[in-house]
């Protein structure tokens, strides 16, 4: 049988991907799901290890659900590890977002100031994890859902020798399924061709049993009435001008709300309560749930996080390399030339094809002029974060973050890198 280790397996997230291996056993026989966490996280690890057992149990499927604190033990004979973890917690995330917006710029989880910051604070963690993958289970596969992905999948890239490190998202696989809502056909008819990197990725083609129908596509989403196929769980999308869809000639993924309706996404943030914070009371709703020993299937409220289908985008990479599928994917990998003028090494969400030898991007050409000055600019920005995720370099990271398109001024960003080095120092040895 096939031994997947999570780890951060605490997270309440997880009973989503023991659906998604369930669901899955006859293409995916799991035998082992070790999930593993840290200390501090041991109550949640045991709650959600609990209702993993019973949801096993319930489906009838023969997989052994076991938690533990031994990560390295736990890594032995591995076949496929991935990693979900919150460096510092929803705590963290909720700085992440407040200091950032205290002087008047969007800090997101993954986006702007919060984004680099949570690159900080997980790459050198991962970096760690890489390492004793490669002592202790070389063969196996890294799937990273971890935030902020496309950062930490370009750290692995770039730091180390680990070949077999994939990086992952739901974004891709919700837009798959709303663009397929829009074109009025079904999602397993329909295959996108994206460019850019995670959060920072638009749909350049769209295909429909393998023939290009972006035109109609783009138009219809130009006019669609409201922005909700395309949306994710975790914020309100705003419409898009359809003068600006024709545009670009692309279909920007949810997250480019932040960068191309900054002022309103600001409002959201500034009148109400930032997502840590909204997150943190619907943890506790999710774990009150949980805890109940009746409950033996994924929980409703589960859908409520921006996460949703993240198991379907990981169970299904996790299925395809076991049996060699061969089928299309979108995950985020080492570029190869699939994005002629981005940086060869560097990290790219794009289409793929799954084999046992994991995923090989198929090759899109040069960026569609009409959004390459920004994929470039967001590219750049990620590759000075890893840099100063691993160096600890502060001015580094005040260069970075002055570069974000997020960010106004120089000394903008000077003050906020100085609030957030000091705010998350625990957890940022490195510098
Ligand atoms: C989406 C993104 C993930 C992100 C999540 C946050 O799924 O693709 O990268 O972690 O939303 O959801 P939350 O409910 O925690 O705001
Ligand atoms: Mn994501």
């Amino acid at each position: 049988g096939v031994k997947v280790v999570t780890i951060g397996g605490g997270s309440s997230y997880t009973p989503e991907l023991v659906e998604g291996l369930i669901l899955r056993h006859d293409r995916l026989p799991v035998s082992e799901l070790v999930l593993v966490d840290v200390p501090e996280g041991e109550e949640k690890l045991e709650t959600v290890g609990a209702l993993a057992r019973r949801m096993v149990e319930h489906a009838g499927v023969p997989m052994r659900v076991a938690t533990t604190l031994d990560r390295r033990r736990a890594l032995e004979g591995a076949d496929f590890v991935t990693t979900q973890i919150r460096v510092g917690r929803l705590p963290a995330r909720i700085l992440d977002e407040r200091i950032p917006l205290s002087h008047g710029i969007m800090g997101q989880e993954t986006n702007g100031a919060g984004g680099m910051f949570k690159a900080f604070r997980t790459i050198p963690v991962i970096l760690g994890f890489v390492r004793d993958i490669q002592e202790l289970c070389p063969d196996a596969w890294m799937v990273n859902f971890s935030n902020p992905s496309g950062m930490i999948e370009e750290a692995v890239l770039t730091q180390t020798d680990f070949q077999r490190a994939i990086g992952l998202c739901n974004v891709p696989v919700n837009m798959r399924a709303g663009i397929a809502a829009i074109m009025g056909v079904g999602e397993d008819r329909l295959e996108l061709r994206l460019q850019g990197v995670n959060h920072f990725v638009f749909a350049t083609d769209v295909l429909v049993d393998g023939r290009s129908v972006m035109d109609e596509a783009v138009e219809r989403y130009a006019t669609i009435a409201d922005d909700e196929t395309l949306a994710m769980n975790n914020f309100a999308a705003k419409p898009y001008s359809p003068e600006f869809i024709r545009g670009i000639r692309a279909i920007p993924c949810p997250y480019h709300d932040y960068y191309f309706h900054t002022a309103e996404q600001l409002d959201e943030f500034r009148t109400g309560n930032v997502r840590g914070e909204v997150v943190g009371r619907l943890e506790e709703t999710l774990f009150a749930t949980y805890r109940d020993v009746r409950l033996d299937v994924k929980p409703p409220e589960l859908a409520q996080r921006g996460g949703a289908r993240y198991s379907d985008a990981a169970c299904d990479l996790l299925a395809s390399i076991h049996s060699g599928a061969g089928d299309i994917q979108y995950v985020d990998v080492r570029n190869r030339g699939c994005i002629a003028d981005l940086p060869y090494d560097s990290a790219v969400e794009v289409a793929c094809r799954i084999t046992a030898d994991g995923a090989e991007p198929l090759a899109t050409g040069r960026l569609n002029p009409r959004i390459a000055g920004p994929v470039h600019m967001i590219k750049g920005f990620e590759r000075l974060v890893v840099e100063a995720a691993v160096t600890g370099d502060r001015d580094l990271a005040v260069a970075a973050l002055a570069q974000n398109p997020l960010c106004p001024t120089e000394s903008t960003s000077v003050a906020v890198v100085d609030e957030l080095l000091r705010a998350h120092g625990e957890y940022l040895p490195q510098f």
